[in-house]
């Protein structure tokens, strides 16, 4: 970090030029104040939070490293995208906040029209701001209860909702998630249509989607009075598990025959990042509601659930402070209008492939990697012991996730119990796909040499 932005730390926190400025100091001190998340001390270091630039994240010691998680699916520009720090300068006169819930301003309204004009279908719908991802999926929940006065969901398993009220009791990803926190909704789950694991022991080309039937009769014995079922298009906590081509379409069928939504949770897998605004576009399926948040406010609170108008039967069924406040819905809808023109979803597409295919090679060259899978940029390797046994390797994927980031610098993530995820910004350049590709081999090779 550079002395001025010392200096600037000290300006708001005297005392900070006395203390060390290496990272084991800072990851101590960390530990002591903040709550314990979703860190990993052991496994990231200590971001520079005063440079980077596209896919390129500092850490406080100066070591650059290649980002392919866009701090899971947020930063679809990468970091500081000129075209947006300088856009941030022109609106700095703009008033930061103005409830947006319970006053009109212009900004929140063009971005919902420009949200709007994503959506596939000619249903009329209407959009509610919202601050987080588990807030947008909170949204439909009470959107789908107030239309149907039905309290019943379908959701699956694994599923990644959120971690708050409605929306994690929709979750179904890990215990730890779940355990002790009481159920808030009555909710049918089956498990996601994941073929490298077929829950019924199927093949993906002549199983008739088997899994999608077990909704139907899970309905018949446990309840047919659903709102709505909540599914995400591309499972990306559970594992980067691209569905059965089949399992959406039949999903769809299902809400219609029970009168309910289908409501997509496109927090991960939306605006762009599959190679179109919205990964459900893949399986020719109209959603009814579509929840959106990370990339839609690149780093700011940002989240907005889309749903058939009326979202809500009257004033007051639903509401929050802070909700697409003026500064951030110019800078979403700066984003939307770079994605759209810059040809970041083509890009998505184009970037995408290089990837998948890098990711194939590497499934062919390393008897640990069971499965190579995803859509556009939302990509995972899935960690077993051998192909031919497919028994899932928690261990030896938290390896290779700890040799790509402390030899080779490259940032990713897990997800599910054994996948390595890969979630680059939309700007990644097919060198940058590459490079990345390289350093992932170089680490399985380590990890396979060494196992
Ligand atoms: C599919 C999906 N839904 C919901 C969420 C929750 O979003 P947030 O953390 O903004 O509440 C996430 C977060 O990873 C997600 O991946």
């Amino acid at each position: 970090m550079q002395a001025s932005d010392w200096d600037l730390l000290e300006r708001l926190s005297p005392g900070v030029h006395q203390r060390p400025r290496d990272a084991d100091y800072w990851l101590r001190r960390s530990a002591e104040v903040l709550a314990e998340s979703t860190q990993s001390r052991d496994l990231y270091p200590v971001l520079d939070h005063s440079r980077g630039e596209g896919l390129c994240i500092y850490d406080l010691a100066g070591n650059a490293y290649l980002d392919m998680t866009s701090g899971v699916a947020v930063r679809a520009l990468g970091l500081r995208y000129p075209r947006l720090v300088q856009f941030e300068r022109e609106i700095a006169h703009v008033v930061e906040e103005l409830p947006g819930q319970d006053f009109d301003h212009i900004p929140q309204t063009l971005l919902a029209e420009r949200l709007l004009a994503t959506v596939p279908g000619t249903t009329p719908r209407q959009v509610f701001f919202t601050t987080s991802g588990a807030r947008a999926v909170e949204t439909a929940v009470k959107a789908a209860i107030d239309r149907t006065h039905r309290t019943r969901f379908v959701a699956f398993r694994p599923a990644f909702h959120g971690r708050t009220g409605y929306a994690l009791s929709l979750t179904a990803s890990k215990a730890v998630h779940r355990n002790y926190y009481p159920q808030a909704l009555p909710v049918v789950r089956t498990p996601y249509a994941y073929c490298y694991r077929c829950p019924l022991g199927l093949q993906p080309n002549n199983c008739g989607v088997a899994c999608a039937e077990l909704v139907r009769e899970a309905l018949q014995r446990e309840g047919t009075d659903i709102a709505g079922i909540v599914v995400e298009p591309i499972s990306g906590e559970g594992g980067m598990i691209v569905p059965h081509p089949e399992f959406l379409p039949r999903l769809r069928e299902i809400a219609n025959e029970y009168d309910a939504w289908l409501i997509v949770d496109e927090v991960q897998s939306g605006l762009g990042r599959t190679g179109k605004w919205w990964a459900v576009e893949h399986f020719g399926v109209e959603p009814d509601v579509i929840c959106t948040a990370k990339a839609l406010g690149g780093g700011a609170p940002m989240g907005a659930t889309i749903a058939p108008t009326p979202m809500f039967r009257g004033a007051s069924r639903h509401s929050e402070t802070f909700s697409a406040e003026p500064r951030m819905a110019l800078i979403s809808l700066f984003i939307l209008r770079e994605l759209e023109v810059g040809g970041y979803l083509e890009r998505a597409a184009q970037v995408g492939r290089v990837l998948l295919d890098g990711l194939k090679h590497l499934e062919e060259k390393y008897d640990i990697v069971g499965e190579a899978r995803g859509l556009g940029l939302m990509l995972g390797l899935e960690i077993v012991e051998d192909k031919k046994s497919r028994r899932a390797s928690p261990a030896i994927r938290d390896e290779v996730v700890r040799v790509c980031v402390h030899r080779e610098r490259l940032l990713v993530l897990g997800a599910g119990d054994n996948a390595v995820r890969l979630l680059p910004p939309l700007t990644v350049t097919e060198e940058e796909a590459r490079d990345a590709l390289a350093r992932l081999d170089r680490a399985l090779e380590t990890v396979a040499v060494s196992g």
